[in-house]
């Protein structure tokens, strides 16, 4: 996406429809974490799409940042960084057999990225916005 191509109004909507993807992803799977008898394997090729869809996500938020002059976008880029990890760590510790099913663990899928999308990605689409 170059600056000359850039449309505010795109960058919103691809934004908008990666994140409904990726909370339904999620749902799918906190489901399956609760249902008993649930196939682990199961969980885990969830778990390994939502790492795909959240590295492809991260990837065109990326390039939008690129676009655009925001303070924060090295800031934004390293929590992506971080979330990513997480997630990755959490899916292969699933597909191990650790905590596939356990409901204590560290790593809270409920919560994982809504303190980004709140802060982060709100402030990207504002300022993605101004540009118009
Ligand atoms: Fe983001
Ligand atoms: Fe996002």
């Amino acid at each position: 996406m170059s600056t000359r191509e850039y449309d505010s109004s795109a960058a919103r909507i691809f934004i908008a429809i990666d994140h409904t993807g990726m909370m339904e992803l999620i749902d799918q799977i906190m489901t399956l974490r609760k249902a008993p008898g649930t196939d682990p394997a199961k969980i885990s090729a969830a778990l390994d799409e939502l790492v795909e869809t959240t590295r492809d996500h991260f990837d065109r938020e990326s390039d939008i940042m690129s676009c655009l002059s925001n303070d924060d976008a090295e800031a934004h880029r390293a929590h992506h960084r971080y979330l990513l990890t997480a997630l990755t760590d959490f899916a292969d510790a699933t597909r191990s057999g650790q905590g596939a099913l356990s409901t204590d663990t560290a790593f809270d899928l409920d919560t994982w990225l809504m303190f980004h999308v709140q802060h982060f990605d709100a402030k990207l689409v504002a300022i993605s916005d101004l540009k118009g």
